[in-house]
């Protein structure tokens, strides 16, 4: 799928844009502060209703405005869509599909899917497990309508058995609940672990196969899902055969959750281990193989997401060359290609004359093309 044509008013530093797009990989050039992720924010946000910078939407309408409007034709295999969204300062915003207001935002990403690799996106190496798995689950989350409902109700229930282990001292009668939250959780946390193993294994396939054409033979990724201990390998698992496993490991830490007054079972504890040639990638990487790592994950995530769909996802990557050496550079550039790509870089990089189809300068809020 791809963006044809765009129209933006009153949002972050745009006053009024309107332009087309190439099929292929545009790239969004000019110095500091004048607007390119902003425009890769405004194509995410018409992906969920959500920015990837801040929550909720007066942050991004324009400090004197009242009201903004982002708006695009979308092409793809299945339909081609206009989408709209309409945000006001003290107004709920509105999203509409050519012109239809929508009841909610649900529909968004099967009309237009990204992927984004942002800066912030190091943190799926460096950061703790929660980091991977907001990344594993924004993901499937866009491919698997029931997952993203699993996973809702998984934060309900988690967030209620957390109140009954905080507060029973308080009041003993609430333990007389703690098991049937627990139960439920249980359930829940084997429909979750059967998703997230088969798209982890999927993952580090295609992140594996990445990551060494990028960097080079030598270092190996290897990424490996990790959940509760009483299932030592959930691949080709059904949630039916998860679930006594889940089960047992929540009743051998039942007396541990009331002394601790903490919820210490289930699939909130999930991660992905990422290692390089061997050694655990949050400890021991540079620089460079943190990026190209939390790239191929990326590029593995556009991967997975295009074959379920049929259709390629748009792949917005915000400033990814900085720290790669000129090789990993050519060999990233060389392989974001097969959808179309929205790549932001500072003015003086050398790859705006080896890369692209369109290429745009922004300046202050306003974009021009250089055919
Ligand atoms: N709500 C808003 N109204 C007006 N301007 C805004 C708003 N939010 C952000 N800006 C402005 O947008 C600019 C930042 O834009 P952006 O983050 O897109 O920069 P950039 O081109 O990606 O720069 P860099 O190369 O440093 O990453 C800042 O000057 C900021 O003040
Ligand atoms: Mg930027």
């Amino acid at each position: 799928m791809y963006i044809e044509r765009m129209a933006i008013e009153g949002f972050r530093n745009f006053m009024m844009l309107e332009t087309g797009f190439d099929k292929g990989i545009n790239v969004i050039t000019g110095g500091n502060a004048q607007g390119k992720t902003n425009l890769l924010e405004a194509i995410y946000f018409l992906s969920c209703a959500r920015s990837f910078r801040v929550r909720g939407d007066k942050d991004l309408i324009n400090f004197d405005c009242n009201f903004a409007r982002i708006e695009a034709d979308v092409s793809a295999l299945r339909r081609d869509t206009n989408i709209e969204v309409r945000m006001h300062r003290e107004r709920r915003r509105q999203i509409f599909f050519n012109g239809v207001r929508q009841a909610s935002a649900a529909e968004m990403p099967e009309r237009l899917g990204v992927v984004l690799f942002s800066p912030d996106d190091l943190e799926i190496i460096r950061g703790g497990p929660a980091a991977r798995r907001r990344f594993m689950d924004q993901a499937i989350s866009q491919l698997r309508p029931k997952y993203a409902n699993a996973l809702s109700e998984y934060g309900r229930i988690y967030e209620h058995k957390t109140r009954i282990l905080r507060d029973w001292r308080e009041k003993p009668s609430l333990l007389e609940t703690l098991d049937d939250f627990s139960l439920r959780m249980a359930k829940i946390s084997s429909e979750l672990i059967y998703y997230r193993s088969s798209w982890c294994e999927r993952l580090d396939e295609e992140a594996s196969a990445m990551h060494a054409e990028i960097s080079g033979v030598n270092e190996k990724l290897k990424l490996s899902y990790k959940t509760v201990s009483t299932v030592d390998d959930p691949r080709g698992m059904k949630p039916s055969e998860l679930f006594p496993l889940i089960l047992r490991h929540q009743e051998s830490h039942r007396q541990a959750e009331i002394d601790s007054g903490l919820c210490l079972t289930g699939a909130h504890k999930d991660d992905i281990e990422v290692e390089i040639g061997g050694n655990s990638a949050k400890t021991f990487a540079s620089q460079g193989q943190v990026r190209t790592a939390a790239l191929s994950m990326k590029l593995a995530e556009r991967e997975i997401s295009s074959t379920d769909r049929g259709d390629t996802p748009v792949l917005l990557l915000d400033d990814v060359l900085s720290e790669l050496d000129e090789r990993r550079q050519d060999f990233v550039l060389n392989r974001i290609g097969g959808g179309q790509v929205f790549i932001t870089c500072c003015e003086d990089k050398s790859c705006m004359q080896r890369m692209g189809d369109r290429l745009f300068y922004m300046k202050n809020g306003e974009i021009t093309c250089n055919l």
